[in-house]
């Protein structure tokens, strides 16, 4: 057993692969945090533990506010750990939970009941959520807690994984009274931290440069990340760490943060005049509350911890590995995922059968494994003014029919795939003409438009049901093997003329509770379907998506130099297999920048490699060229999806990014060296790679001779990156890139 329970003195261990997390109940039934970090032996006696920096008492009761209710041997609510704390009683930090009770009041306690145990992990109803299809091999604890005021029942649940630096948490909120009571706030995890001498690792960005990492010292005082979009956003990742501030990505603790969630969310992280540091993760409670009636539950997401005292990689790696065993659809999770060629930067709304299936057959011609027809094939959609909701061929521009084109595809020997936008509707479409009242405003407003779309209300279960059966209809007629779901403009006038006015706060978490339905539905009836999700790019890169979507767009950005930060920042807390990632056309279309071909699928093979171009306008060179990196891809696909990602820079100076992807029997690695701006007359450059077999040997592209491992891992390579490299069709010697394969002789 891994989770140590000390039935006397009440003290829980949860014991992962090489990290500790412990809390015990207190004499006044409160809950203590005790310590998480690295693994510490299980034992009785945590008086250390417990220990605290002593204060004057006595000066405290005379002058000073703070020192809450000492009614239990002098326990002071301001300088406990706590593990899920309320406010009002002497604790002035942010607390995990709000209620309001029936007489108004917000002041309340949670007293300890009694605890639970079990083997084995279950997926939560409704919600997206970690499983262990082992069966009986991760272990659950379950506190129990009550209100004392009023039958209120709180179940904090941990959950740990056997070989895993993951504990996952969340909360369920039960009303066993006669009366209604409302939840105010509700988070998934609490987590308070004895100092605060942390840096905080954030991932935030906008359309476009998704997920640029940010670092700083944690100051006095709140600091939050945070979304009021109603998606995860590409403003702000639900995703970040607290890491010391020695900690690089070879060695250093680590504590990394996730919610299991896709609408609004808050992660604050609260350092008080003590220095201690108090973490809470989970729904934003801004612009939302949940009325309990009596028998009524909340369950909040899932929110997951990790820690790691040997730096960032090897964060990165453990939340990889936990993803694609206990989050990702296991459907896919292990398997290779196809080589796309993707319409949009060929062709956007211009399409044409004709146009569509001479791109198929030369993409077919190539090697790609999947053609996926993107925005513009439904409806009378010509732009983006209008259609959206009307999931039916564009006859205008495929008069012989989707199904006609999949079945083309498929005598090809192509997958196909569509794009949907299903949340989203046009005023122009026959969906509105018939449905007005599905589309989101606020009473007697006008609701303001974003791309010239507007909302479905996903609050409303027939709205839902509606379009599992336009899009059953569509998979059925075409066979489809794959579905790009895009969400193109965040949510404004949250409302729904549906919820009673004392609801409306719960929209927010309605409408992902709908969205997250239709998928469910979708993916258990149609298991063979790939979902990529994609919200303009990567505006919805979280665990929620991942759980039904096992990859996402990452950005709209296309340019290999701008994916370099982008792909780079997004791997601290996601894995490769997620990331969608494909060639486009130079000059790149969003940033101008001319790059060679082998520049743009360097960057291209670390993730879900695919084209984002017409093929049908290249030259034959360049076609040869593609062929060949397709090849290579097909190759080595298992390690550029599966294998363990290492950022070799300790330090990116933006200019200079070395990435190298492991497989796990150590027998093959891939280097990539990528250089932004031309170095003139360079420093010495050498790279050190990791992870490999000290005692094996190994041969490298482009060096002469044999290598052992720990001479590539301890000595490193002189990198040889010469102007011969850049591409004759580019005339720069900027944007250089080398591969380096490393294979064991
Ligand atoms: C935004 C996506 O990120 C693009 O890839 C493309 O699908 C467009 N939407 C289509 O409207």
């Amino acid at each position: 057993m891994a989770i140590h329970i000390d039935e006397k003195e009440k003290v829980f261990h949860l014991e992962m692969a090489h990290s500790s997390y412990i809390f015990r109940v207190l004499n006044n039934a409160e809950l203590q945090h005790l310590y998480y970090g690295r693994k510490i032996q299980a034992k009785v006696n945590l008086a250390n533990l417990a220990n605290y920096t002593p204060r004057n008492f006595e000066l405290f009761t005379a002058a000073a506010p703070d020192n809450g209710l000492d009614e239990f041997n002098q326990y002071q609510p301001a300088l406990i750990a706590n593990e899920y704390a309320s406010y009002g009683r002497g604790d002035f930090r942010h607390p995990a939970y709000q209620v309001k009770l029936p007489n108004g009041s917000r002041i309340t306690q949670l007293k300890y009941q009694g605890y639970e145990y079990k083997r084995g992990k279950t997926r939560i109803d409704n919600l997206p959520s970690t499983f262990d299809d082992e069966g009986d091999k991760a272990e659950q604890l379950t506190i129990i807690l009550k209100e004392q005021q009023l039958n209120l029942i709180v179940k904090l649940n941990y959950t740990i994984f056997p070989d895993q630096d993951v504990l996952v948490r969340n909360v369920q909120f039960s009303n066993c009274s006669n009366e209604k009571i409302e939840l105010l706030q509700a988070m998934s995890l609490q987590l308070d931290l004895p100092d605060s001498n942390f840096d905080l690792i954030q991932f935030a960005g906008a359309w476009l440069r998704e997920r640029y990492p940010y670092r700083q010292h944690l100051h006095m005082g709140i600091q939050m990340v945070d979304s009021l979009r109603y998606a995860s956003s590409p403003q702000q990742n639900p995703f970040f760490m607290l890491a010391r501030p020695a900690t690089i990505e070879s060695h250093g603790d680590v504590y990394a943060f996730n919610l299991i969630y896709s609408g609004n969310f808050q992660n604050m992280i609260e350092v008080d005049h003590y220095a201690t540091t108090r973490v809470t993760v989970g729904i934003n409670p801004f612009e939302s509350a949940f009325v309990l009636a009596p028998n009524e539950s909340f369950v909040t997401p899932e929110a997951l911890l990790s820690f790691s005292s040997q730096g960032l990689n090897a964060m990165s790696q453990q939340l990889a590995a936990f993803y694609q065993k206990h989050l990702v659809n296991p459907n896919f999770s292990y398997k290779q995922r196809p080589i796309v060629l993707n319409s949009w930067e060929a062709m956007t709304y211009e399409l044409s059968t004709e146009k569509i299936l001479t791109l198929a057959k030369e993409a077919k011609e190539v090697g790609i494994e999947l053609f996926v027809l993107d925005d513009g094939w439904f409806g009378h959609r010509n732009d983006d003014t209008s259609a959206l909701g009307d999931w039916f061929t564009n006859e205008e521009r495929i008069p012989e029919g989707i199904s006609y084109l999949a079945k083309e595809m498929h005598k090809l020997g192509l997958q196909f795939g569509l794009w949907f936008e299903p949340e989203m509707i046009s005023l122009d479409s026959e969906l509105y003409r018939k449905h007005s009242e599905w589309l989101i405003k606020t009473p007697k407003m006008e609701p303001a438009v974003g791309r010239n779309q507007y909302v479905l209300d996903f609050t409303r279960a027939e709205v839902v049901e509606y379009l599992f059966n336009v899009m059953c209809k569509v998979i059925d007629e075409t066979q489809l093997d794959y579905i790009k779901w895009d969400m193109n403009r965040h949510i404004a006038d949250a409302y729904s003329s549906d919820l009673e006015p004392e609801r409306q706060l719960e929209f927010g978490h309605r409408y992902i509770l709908g969205v997250y339905k239709l998928f469910e539905k979708l993916t258990s009836k149609y298991k063979q379907v790939l979902f990529e999700s994609c919200s303009s790019g990567g505006g919805r890169f979280d665990l929620g998506m991942m759980y039904y979507a096992p990859q996402a767009w990452t950005s709209d950005d296309t340019d290999p130099i701008e994916r370099l930060k982008i792909q780079q920042g997004t791997s601290y807390g996601y894995s490769l297999s997620m990331m969608g990632t494909h060639v486009s056309a130079s000059p790149n279309q969003q940033s101008g920048r001319r790059t060679s071909l082998q520049t743009r699928a360097n960057v291209a093979y670390f993730g879900d490699f695919g084209y984002e171009l017409d093929l049908l306008k290249l030259s034959e060179t360049e076609i040869a060229e593609i062929r060949q990196q397709i090849d290579f891809y097909k190759k080595y696909r298992a390690i550029f999806q599966q294998g363990a990602f290492y950022r070799l820079n300790e330090k990116t100076d933006g200019n200079e990014f070395v990435w190298q992807v492991l497989a796990p029997d150590k027998t093959l690695a891939i280097v990539l060296y990528a250089q932004v701006l031309a170095n003139v007359n360079p420093s010495n450059k050498r790279i050190y790679l990791q992870g490999l077999d000290a005692k094996k040997q190994y041969q490298v592209t482009g060096y002469d001779g044999k290598f052992y491992g720990d001479e590539l891992m301890y000595a490193g390579l002189a990198i040889k990156l010469s102007d011969e490299m850049a591409n004759p069709i580019v005339s720069t010697k900027d944007f250089l890139t080398q591969l380096l394969v490393v294979q064991e002789i």
